[in-house]
């Protein structure tokens, strides 16, 4: 049985490359690199990138998730990285136009790589202290700082989770990280949305790995604080939770989930409103991550949509006893439902007060009917 395989006439191929074929069980990317059409394996050694999208830079393609490269000549790797290589296929131009074999004149070769460090997760002992992050979203000049009435707040969460409830705790500022925009990858191919972050693994100088590690890695319960920003959460959380798709995407591709057993709540402040809003948006990524609530899952303040006298809302914020007592509850509640999750008992965990609203301190007024 032929092994070589009619691509078309060479005015076809040119007008087409690169691109890829599948003959037999091989997939082949074809390319033009100096006059001649080369053909090698389209399949990446890293993760399996279709290395027909990539960008070819000389005689190099560059794998389009992650970035590897491979000589279109030779299928072998950069100088430094030539043991790893993909397939390569002979290619013929005969008077009926061109032809490739799918019998590979060399083969993959595969280098075993270290784990990425991103992909060791270290079981936690029962019974460990728990382990509180706190993550701050609002944005902020370190070398001219405000007072921020989300970050005092998360401040006593993390503080009261230390001090009064035995966690080790945490403190990631969003605004302390340099870190790239999420590039969409999902939008190439499903699977080019990888754990870890295909950022993370191309730009060794990217720091969202923190977030990274601490929620996937070192977190039992997360605390997160936002603003409100004209009615949405901050734009350094939005900035984060596109780059976190790559944990959720997991679920998708793989069916697997890299949040287990860990609790996530909320602190939300604003001088004006929508705070149900970014509530419902919080917990629906959160809950899609794999992350589980405690009863009443965020706190939040809010003057209403009036209030343009933002300075009063911090005022209030900063002096407020109410509120920092809501922080630490926050913090118990959140805390309290990792534990029940730890031992097993998360059904069993006990009814607790809902914090940090007036409302709730208010008893009815005497002859308040029902509705
Ligand atoms: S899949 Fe090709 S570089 Fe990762």
């Amino acid at each position: 049985m032929t092994t070589w395989h009619h691509l078309g006439t060479r005015p076809e191929v040119e007008a087409r490359t690169p691109f890829a074929i599948k003959v037999e069980r091989q997939q082949i990317a074809v390319f033009l690199h100096d006059g001649r059409v080369r053909a090698i394996g389209n399949r990446c050694n890293h993760k399996g990138g279709p290395l027909c999208e990539g960008q070819v830079r000389g005689e190099y393609v560059m794998c389009p998730w992650h970035a590897w490269e491979y000589s279109v000549v030779t299928g072998k790797g950069p100088p430094g990285y030539e043991e790893e290589s993909v397939p390569v296929f002979a290619v013929e131009e005969r008077a009926d136009g061109i032809w490739v074999d799918s019998d590979p004149v060399s083969p993959r070769h595969l280098i075993r790589h270290e784990p990425h460090p991103l992909t060791v997760i270290i079981p936690r002992p029962a019974g460990a202290p728990p382990r509180v992050l706190g993550i701050s979203t609002t944005a902020m000049d370190a070398t001219n700082p405000r007072f921020s009435t989300s970050d005092h707040l998360l401040e006593a969460a993390l503080g009261h989770a230390r001090t009064k409830l035995g966690a080790e705790t945490r403190l990631v500022r969003l605004r302390d990280l340099q870190f790239r925009a999420c590039e969409g990858n999902y939008s190439k191919a499903a699977h080019a949305c990888t754990w870890p972050c295909a950022i993370t693994e191309r730009d060794p100088e990217d720091q969202l790995t923190a977030v990274y590690a601490g929620l996937v890695q070192w977190c039992d319960v997360v605390l997160l604080s936002t603003p409100i920003r004209w009615g949405v959460a901050s734009s350094l959380y939005f900035r984060m939770t596109e780059r976190l798709n790559c944990i959720q995407n997991q679920v998708t591709i793989h069916n697997r989930c890299l949040i287990n057993g860990k609790v996530a709540a909320f602190i939300i402040t604003g001088g004006q409103d929508n705070v149900q809003g970014v509530a419902g948006q919080l917990m629906t990524f959160w809950a899609e991550l794999g992350f589980i609530f405690p009863q009443f899952p965020f706190i939040a303040h809010s003057r209403g949509w009036d209030a343009e006298d933002m300075e009063v809302n911090v005022r209030q914020v900063r002096a407020s006893e109410a509120l920092g007592q809501a922080a630490a509850e926050l913090a118990e509640r959140a805390v309290s439902q990792w534990r029940g999750l730890d031992q097993g008992t998360s059904g069993a965990v006990k009814p607790m007060e809902r914090s940090g609203r007036k409302a709730q301190r208010l008893s009815n007024p005497p002859g308040a009917g029902s509705e």
